[in-house]
């Protein structure tokens, strides 16, 4: 079904969101680009199906403009660890509001929530703040040029939509396809960039060394996740430190989603490898808007002869959110028990997979489990992918294939949602016993890549 076909449906009153699609409409009206982060665009979802605006959240539940309310396995993209609208994060985001936010001169807060993630994050010796998780790349990356007097830039994996990172796609429009998205095109990314930003492969100590060597002396710095779906391999993350400080690039860690989740002080602190700086943002603050660089002395400290500057960036309620949320993390066993919760989920998920006998797998860490399909052509992924969301969000789940926690989702959520991912599979075992997915689908094939809308 096309998505005139599901507009048309919604306006005669029979789509399952039909209030969102109304929106969606206006939005694509009035919103540059509709969404305002690229993954909640609506055609990447069940388009007609899946929910596209919320009207409220708690805990681990949303309720969207049509009233249906769901578990939320999506959590803000991983940005909201606590739970919606977390007791103690609130009251001191509304306390802080009501004190106003504090931008004519420097807020104490800034050096409150600063030595609080000096005291979680190891290589946490002085601290910058900004609104993002991009943002805080962008910052890094300054820095990191700044204090080597390089520009180029080897990485690994998704940093953002900046014009360092995706100046990668200048050469050639596939380089980001395996690290971000395929379809990237680098409109409006300055041609001069060409070269600047070279991919290397995760797990693959020769293909840094490789990106190294061809540009001996050029590298300001190194950044990737630690880890996301794969782990590191035994010696890759040493190894990565080793050639960095062989070649006197900066290594930066990008911990916007690993950061107070893999462990209280993130990946660095679990693999016990320390990089230069490192970069925070979503569940720093629990879905309020900051974001923050954390590095060595040596590195940070030329951050005063470069200028980086804005108003916004130490605006106290994002401050006074981050500070109640990180004393959450030092406070109470939020990382651990979001790891027992995904452990626990993944057995579920394994089991009704088994059940159904559908080909799939769990692939991820036990914070960010992710649903596989496996052996099958390239050609169903997408048509599956959007079945299995149609099938879950009818029944009042949200998320997926990638699933994000939180500390307020209960056992009883838990039992809920792998019985509805266990009805979700029965219908794709179906499905493909019958080898016509469409058949099952009261959707358009959800849109993967990046594509242009308009
Ligand atoms: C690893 C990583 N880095 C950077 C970003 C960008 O963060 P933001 O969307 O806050 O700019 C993301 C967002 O998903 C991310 O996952």
């Amino acid at each position: 079904m096309n998505p005139s076909k599901i507009e048309e449906k919604a306006r005669l009153g029979v789509s399952r969101v039909p209030k969102s699609l109304e929106l969606y409409d206006r939005a694509k009206e009035l919103i540059a680009g509709r969404t305002h982060l690229f993954g909640r665009r609506a055609e990447m979802h069940a388009y007609g199906i899946s929910p596209i605006y919320s009207a409220r959240q708690q805990g681990g539940y949303f309720w969207d403009v049509d009233g249906h309310k769901y578990i939320d396995f999506n959590m803000g993209a991983g940005a909201v660890l606590l739970g919606h609208a977390y007791p103690t994060v609130v009251r001191a985001v509304q306390d802080q509001a009501a004190q106003v936010t504090g931008l004519s001169i420097n807020h104490p807060l800034e050096l409150e929530t600063a030595e609080l993630l000096a005291e979680l994050v190891p290589c946490a010796e002085m601290v910058r703040f900004c609104k993002g998780g991009g943002e805080a790349n962008a910052v890094a990356v300054r820095i990191a040029r700044a204090a080597t007097g390089r520009d180029k830039v080897a990485f690994c994996g998704y940093h953002g939509w900046h014009d360092w990172y995706l100046a990668a796609n200048l050469a050639s429009e596939s380089t980001l396809s395996k690290h971000l998205l395929p379809g990237i095109t680098p409109r409006g990314v300055p041609r001069e960039l060409e070269g600047t930003a070279l991919p290397f492969e995760y797990n693959n100590l020769d293909s840094l060394r490789q990106v190294l060597k061809d540009h001996s002396g050029e590298v300001a710095c190194v950044i990737l996740e630690a880890a996301r779906s794969y782990l590191p391999e035994a010696g890759f993350l040493e190894g990565v430190r080793d050639l960095t400080r062989q070649q006197g690039a900066v290594l930066i860690f990008d911990e916007v989603v690993t950061g107070f989740r893999i462990a209280r002080g993130g990946a660095q602190e679990y693999y016990n490898v320390i990089p230069d700086m490192a970069t925070f943002a979503k569940c720093i603050s629990n879905g309020f808007a900051l974001g923050a660089v954390a590095g060595k002395r040596a590195v940070m400290e030329v951050a005063v002869d470069s200028f980086i500057s804005s108003v916004y960036w130490a605006e106290a309620t994002g401050l006074a959110a981050g500070k109640a949320t990180l004393r959450e993390y030092l406070n109470q066993p939020v990382c651990a028990a979001v790891q027992d919760f995904g452990k626990t989920f993944v057995v579920g998920c394994l089991r009704v997979i088994a059940e159904c006998g559908v080909p799939a797998s769990m692939i991820g860490l036990p914070f960010f489990p992710s649903l596989a399909f496996r052996n099958l052509a390239p050609e169903l992924l997408d048509p599956l992918v959007t079945l299995y969301m149609q099938e879950t969000a009818k029944r009042g789940l949200f998320g997926g294939p990638g699933h994000f926690f939180c500390f307020q989702h209960t056992q009883s959520d838990l039992a809920a949602v792998v019985e509805i991912i266990g009805a979700a599979l029965a219908t794709i075992r179906k499905a493909l016993d019958e080898g016509d997915i469409s058949k099952y689908l009261e959707c358009p094939v959800r849109q993967s890549g990046f594509r242009r809308l308009v």
